[in-house]
């Protein structure tokens, strides 16, 4: 089948991609170097694959990259403040909610969706969010702690959560290891 061309803003920054119609988001955006996108059961269940999309979390092994034109999409890569990590991120590693990692690429940025609209969000509602990405290593507490102690931290600073990343960040460079 022909292969189309599309655009989309990718942590602010406009791309242009060719796809194939049947092309999955997720292989597209790990092809272009977005390598924050992880790959895990690729049926929608484990949650490794969220990207934000218009600001909300979505299974990027569920979407095709085609429905992805002229959305904005945030990957990982698009939370740091250039070289700064952002509160969510920094919460993380300072509460333990990092082990191997695989899942924490999801879980910042669907928390990052949930502070967006619920800036003090319960636990529940914590626990909620984090259940739609599966963790083999931290047993969920340790991530609790770090969303909340990330939506404390924001609401003392009087910062809102970012609504996107900078425009002048840069895409990752395609080449290299990757997970
Ligand atoms: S890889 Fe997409 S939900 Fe598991
Ligand atoms: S930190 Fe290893 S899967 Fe969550």
């Amino acid at each position: 089948m022909s292969e189309l061309a599309i655009r989309v803003t990718v942590n602010g920054e406009p791309r242009r991609w060719t796809v194939a119609p049947g092309d999955l988001l997720l292989e597209v955006l790990r092809r272009e170097g977005y390598w924050g996108v992880k790959k895990g059961c690729e049926t929608g269940e484990c949650g490794a694959c969220a990207v934000l999309v218009d600001g909300r979390p979505v299974n990027s092994c569920l979407m095709f990259a085609a429905q992805a034109a002229g959305r904005k999409l945030t990957t990982v890569e698009g939370v740091a403040q250039r070289d700064r990590l952002d509160a969510v991120q920094a919460a993380f590693l300072d509460h333990g909610g990092v082990q191997c990692g695989y899942c924490t690429p999801a879980m910042i940025l669907c928390t990052e969706a949930l502070l967006a609209r619920s800036p003090r969000p319960s636990e529940a509602e914590v626990r909620e969010m984090l259940s739609g990405v599966f963790c083999r290593c931290t047993g969920y507490q340790k991530p609790v702690e770090a969303v909340l102690a990330a939506a404390a931290a924001r609401a003392s600073a009087g910062t809102a959560a970012p609504a996107g990343p900078s425009p002048a960040r840069r895409a990752p460079a395609k080449r290299g290891a990757r997970r």
